[in-house]
């Protein structure tokens, strides 16, 4: 496998899609010799399985509620096929694939967040993954409180963001103790600063980490 794996990672708010997508056009637009093919993907809902998963997985709570490890099986049923239909054959095919969240979102959410054990998680995710792992997260770290406003303010919650603010400090807590824990995995971005400033600091990564992806 000769690509490269980039996941985006944070709470709720925090900017992930708006900085993804710039990621996307920048990468996409450095005119190396042969520059890798840039794939932009997500989880829950990368693939045409995946879409069905995440409605069920994000609408307002229902009826009947979702139990925590049914969530946690239809997240990792999400991410099997994910990375059999995407994942792998992209990176197998040398591309850059910058993926809207992955394992770490369940050890916050799923460990952290809803209290599962982390050791299951992590056998459940190795089944559902065969081992595949990220090569740089770029975690971007803002306080749950602001972050959860400005997804509140974009309106249309979903069923994650419904729930309360010690939820979200849990699911926060937990991609701190991420962050520790692996130290050369996981960037920490400042996604408190500005949109153009959050966007520099993740280029700023990427060339360091891999200048071979820039031309000038
Ligand atoms: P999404 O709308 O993509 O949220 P965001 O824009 O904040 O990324 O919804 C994904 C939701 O699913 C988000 O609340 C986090 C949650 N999630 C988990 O709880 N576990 C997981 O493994 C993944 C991938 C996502």
């Amino acid at each position: 496998m000769d690509g490269k794996f980039i996941v985006f990672e944070g709470v709720e708010g925090c900017g992930k899609t708006t900085q993804i997508e710039r990621t996307s056009q920048w990468l996409s637009a450095q005119n190396t010799a042969d520059a890798p093919m840039v794939t932009l993907t997500r989880e829950p809902g990368g693939t045409q399985l995946g879409s069905a998963l995440r409605q069920v997985l994000l609408e307002s709570q229902t009826s009947e509620p979702l139990q925590d490890r049914a969530e946690l099986l239809l997240y990792a049923a999400d991410r099997a096929q994910h990375v059999h239909r995407v994942l792998k054959p992209q990176l197998d095919k040398g591309g850059i694939v910058l993926c809207d969240r992955y394992i770490d979102s369940t050890i916050a959410y799923q460990g952290y967040g809803r209290g599962l054990s982390l050791e299951l998680i992590v056998q459940i995710n190795y089944i559902a993954t065969d081992g595949l792992t990220g090569d740089l997260t770029l975690w971007l770290d803002v306080a749950p409180e602001i972050a959860l406003a400005r997804a509140k303010r974009r309106g249309n919650c979903n069923r994650m963001e419904e729930e309360d603010l010690t939820f979200h400090r849990r699911v926060q807590q937990g991609y701190a103790a991420l962050a520790r824990a692996y130290p050369q995995r996981i960037a920490r971005i400042d996604a408190s600063a500005s949109e153009d400033d959050v966007q520099t600091q993740i280029q700023t990564v990427l060339a360091e980490r891999f200048p071979e992806w820039l031309g000038n």
